[in-house]
């Protein structure tokens, strides 16, 4: 059978050991200017080439071949239902834990690790308490591995779909395997869309930053839930690539999701408090602007 024609289900493979596997590849082609400055020099800033593990590849091979615009409209058919699961956050998080492959030596964080950092590290800095909230709730989206998910409907840099692929897009190579990347409108710059009609039009593709954006859409201010959705769209906080689906509106709330990535990235800390200490401030935090129990 071509690749083209496969079928999404029949190649549900999850080639990363962990999540955590994508993240580190994020990490190494975005590393961290300000531990390079002072550690190595800036020579070796964006060496980039690809990744070292054959796995990180084969995800990328997935995930843009199957990411489509019909595959895009069919999850968001069934996962935005929020019929699957009810229940309190803090049960979402422990789901999350359960995630974590200890067959990986990389793997020294647990989800929830990742989760406080980033949000300690928004707090440390005095930024809004939303922003804060944001840090602790922007992974939990990755509770749909546990739904039976595979890793590339999860994780992974997100991009437009109903439109061209960029070539800014990690990997741009693997998207000649994917039906849309010949269809005859979705092959276009602007697809199904118009100019600048802003993203809030733009299906994005599918994974764990769109499904906790409509999870939280009617209980974080704007900005967060601009942190929320592209969090993972590097081709454009990074790369610029799909200036032409933006509008004014959403450069001026795109400051939010600049200002977030580095606390995504680089927040890793040695000394992090410990759960039990800072669980009274979380817990207050998590009721004054979400629900008792939230729906999967
Ligand atoms: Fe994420
Ligand atoms: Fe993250």
């Amino acid at each position: 059978m071509s690749m083209k024609n496969a079928n999404p289900s029949e190649e549900i493979k999850n080639p990363l050991s962990s999540l955590d596997e994508w993240e580190q590849d994020v990490l190494d082609r975005y590393p961290d200017p300000s531990s390079i400055a002072q550690n190595k020099g800036t020579a070796e800033f964006r060496n980039y080439v690809e990744p070292p593990r054959d796995t990180v590849k084969e995800f990328y091979r997935l995930n843009h071949t199957y990411q489509t615009y019909d595959y895009v409209m069919q999850k968001k058919a069934d996962f935005l239902r929020f019929n699957k699961k009810e229940m309190p956050i803090w049960k979402a998080f422990d789901f999350l834990n359960e995630l974590v492959d200890d067959s990986d030596p990389d793997t020294d964080l647990d989800q929830m690790q990742h989760l406080l950092q980033t949000s300690e590290a928004i707090r440390n800095d005095g930024h809004p308490d939303w922003m804060v909230l944001v840090g602790l709730i922007h992974d939990m989206g990755k509770v749909l591995c546990l739904f039976g998910e595979p890793q590339w409907g999860v994780v992974g840099d997100t991009f437009p779909v109903g439109c061209a692929y960029s070539d800014k897009i990690v990997f741009p190579e693997f998207f000649a395997a994917n039906p849309d990347y010949t269809d005859k409108v979705y092959s276009t710059q602007y697809g199904v869309y118009e100019p600048n009609c802003g993203l809030e039009k733009v299906h994005m593709s599918w994974g764990h930053d769109e499904y906790v954006y409509h999870m939280m859409k009617d209980h974080i201010p704007e900005g967060g839930l601009y942190m929320l959705r592209y969090h993972s769209f590097y081709a454009q906080h990074r790369e610029h690539a799909y200036d032409h689906l933006m509008n004014d509106h959403d450069r001026e709330m795109f400051k939010w999701v600049k200002l977030f990535n580095p606390y995504d990235l680089y927040s890793k800390n040695p000394n992090q408090k410990s759960w039990e200490e800072l669980k009274p401030y979380y817990q207050d935090l998590v009721a004054k602007y979400l629900p008792a129990t939230l729906k999967f």
